[in-house]
């Protein structure tokens, strides 16, 4: 059975008290068939490490070991302190730090060596969606930055789907839209990897998901649960989110 999971990618947002607090809220709340998973800003990574028992991921990290990189953080030093998840792909990082397809592998194969687990971002933007050629425009970026990868290796990484008209926007995908969308990842991944791990991925939805249209998204069957931008900042609308499946 595939696993159930919410993450919260807390972007560039919040000082260290309110940083605190919502980890200390977000960590009151146990429910054994939800993972669940913050993605903090990098300075507070070592607090949600020490103070909760939340699963904690990176939202960026430089693909080398260590080195001469003035102002970055390794994959190698993210495992060094316990952290379990990176994010690799997300549309911001690949538009307004051009992130390409070239480098979006190499972070991948550099997280996935040092063994942890990556949620790996893909969407279309919106003239893509209008042009009616969303599901080649995904397929490729899978293609391009995630599909070299063997068998054992996909194991350990998630998919999210993000339109990117949907990021912020307040405009959330329909549930026929992310239901189509879902199900065509999951198809390219049986054709690529077979039907046993096609099933176990999962694949999550994000793009202005909230603790309104959670549970319709979440009830597709090939939605396995959300990556959470603007509503993971509150710990009511994260956690009724979480309860949503
Ligand atoms: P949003 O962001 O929920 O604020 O739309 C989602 C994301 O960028 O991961």
């Amino acid at each position: 059975m595939r696993k159930n999971i919410v993450a919260g990618n807390w972007k560039m947002n919040l000082v260290s008290s309110e940083a605190k607090m919502l980890l200390s809220e977000l960590d009151k709340f146990q429910d054994d068939g939800v993972v669940k998973i913050v993605f903090p800003p990098s300075i507070f990574i070592q607090e949600a490490l020490t103070n909760t028992n939340l699963k904690v991921g990176a939202q960026n990290f430089y693909p080398k070991e260590k080195g001469a990189f003035t102002g970055e953080v390794s994959m190698t030093q993210l495992k060094d302190i316990g952290v379990s998840y990176v994010l690799v792909g997300h549309s911001e990082r690949r538009m307004y730090f051009s992130e390409s397809e070239a480098f979006l592998k190499e972070k991948v194969n550099a997280a996935l060596s040092v063994g942890l687990k990556v949620v790996f971002c893909c969407g279309e933007p919106l003239d893509i969606r209008e042009s009616n050629q969303e599901l080649s425009y995904v397929k490729q970026q899978l293609k391009d930055s995630l599909f070299h990868l063997s068998e054992d290796e996909v194991k350990n990484c998630i998919i999210a789907y993000e339109p990117i008209w949907a990021i912020g926007t307040g405009k959330t995908a329909s549930v026929e839209q992310a239901e189509d969308m879902h199900a065509s990842i999951r198809s390219w991944v049986k054709e690529q990897y077979g039907t046993l791990v096609s099933e176990e991925l999962s694949i999550l939805y994000g793009g202005s998901c909230n603790a309104k249209n959670a549970k319709e998204l979440f009830s597709c069957p090939n939605v396995d649960g959300g990556l959470i931008g603007g509503a993971s900042l509150d710990h009511e609308a994260f956690v009724s989110i979480a309860k949503s499946f």
